[in-house]
């Protein structure tokens, strides 16, 4: 057991006072808060539309179906990361093909896209790395308009981030956001979609309910969807920590001024006032890294990594992806959960600084 344990939630006691009282309303399933929590999310990022959805990797798949993707399209995503973004659409029987990161931000590359995109690409999919959402960001979204490709805005990490004033997941054709543990919000599992189109809100709404919005009145359905639908009690525990978003992300922001007060440009940053979701620093030494702070009762780990070393993917190694690699190779992830304190985060600091590990100056990667 860690002291320190990798990613652990924080939560108000009021919050499981509003999901016992969604539990004794009797309204469990798909209902009123679902719409509401939607209603809301939809709001917060200035978007017109927002489906809710069972995870975030069920949001991706959504987002491709609803744009039309087929099984043998091909799909650009970013060469490192975790595999729920590409397994989202592999799933779907899409073709991925990798772009190499700008390493300082752990993003797609504008420039390495542009040399990606062929006559056969169908469309790109941006993940706001980290929650990430910035200059990579706005060029990948120009790069997709001037070539017509539809943009999926991978936000799962980046609820609450903007860039001039615009809200992570609105920069693409459909942004998605995940509620699983780790993220600013979290419902356990859970996963929303948003989008300005109409069209492809009807489509996703049809595509998470059996593909007919009517069929439950009509008997009759004239489409093909499935269940992918979210409930009211998650829906009731996640509206309840919208609400405190501010409360949620000053908490973030106490604990990484912590880190970026004591290890400068040591700790990996993004552009904008909220900080990045995990807590990331780059070594030569990885494995000493994570076996020391082991012994400091910290949890690191190396997470990550190129996506073609995963043998699903080996057939995506048709170049090299120096930054990815670099990625994979010097990343070691620190405790990152909402839970932490910035007593916390002074210990990590402190171990950090005495492991005996050159940490990179990541200006200068
Ligand atoms: C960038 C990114 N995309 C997609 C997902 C998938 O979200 P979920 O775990 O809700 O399926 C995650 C989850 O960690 C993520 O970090």
């Amino acid at each position: 057991m860690y002291n320190i344990p990798l990613c652990e939630p924080w939560f108000e006691p009021s919050y499981a006072e509003k999901v016992r009282g969604q539990i004794l309303s009797g309204q469990i399933g798909p209902g009123p808060v679902t719409m509401e929590f939607a209603r809301r999310l939809a709001a917060f990022a200035k978007a017109k539309y927002c489906v809710l959805t069972t995870s975030g990797t069920v949001a991706l798949s959504l987002a491709a179906l609803a744009l039309g993707l087929k099984p043998g399209d091909e799909i650009l995503v970013p060469a490192y990361g975790v595999v729920s973004t590409i397994n989202a659409l592999a799933f779907l029987g899409l073709k991925p093909r990798l772009v190499d990161i700008d390493q300082t931000t752990g993003c797609m590359s504008p420039h390495e896209l542009e040399k990606r995109i062929t006559p056969q690409t169908r469309g790109v999919c941006f993940v706001n790395f980290s929650g990430y959402t910035g200059q990579n960001l706005v060029q990948v979204a120009q790069i997709c308009r001037a070539r017509h490709l539809p943009l999926i805005e991978d936000a799962a990490c980046a609820l609450g981030h903007k860039f001039w004033g615009k809200s992570a997941g609105t920069f693409g054709t459909i942004g998605i956001y995940s509620f699983s543990v780790p993220k600013i919000i979290t419902c356990g599992q859970g996963g929303a979609l948003i989008t300005n189109s109409a069209t492809l809100f009807r489509k996703l709404s049809q595509l998470i309910d059996q593909g007919d919005l009517n069929w439950r009145r009509t008997n009759l359905i004239h489409g093909i969807g499935s269940n992918f639908r979210f409930n009211d009690i998650l829906a009731a525990f996640g509206l309840v920590q919208l609400g405190a978003i501010d409360k949620r992300i000053t908490r973030k922001k106490a604990v990484f001024a912590v880190f970026k007060k004591m290890l400068k440009r040591k700790i990996f940053q993004v552009p904008g006032a909220v900080p990045p979701l995990h807590q990331i620093v780059f070594t030569p030494k990885p494995h000493s890294l994570v076996k020391y702070l082991k012994r400091c009762g910290i949890s690191g780990v190396r997470q990550y990594r190129t996506l073609s070393e995963h043998p699903p993917y080996a057939n995506l190694s048709d170049r090299k992806f120096p930054a990815a690699d670099f990625w994979t190779r010097y990343a070691v992830y620190l405790p990152f959960g909402l839970a932490l304190e910035t007593q916390d985060a002074q210990k990590i600091v402190k171990a950090l600084l005495t492991s005996g590990c050159k940490l990179l100056d990541i200006e200068n990667l």
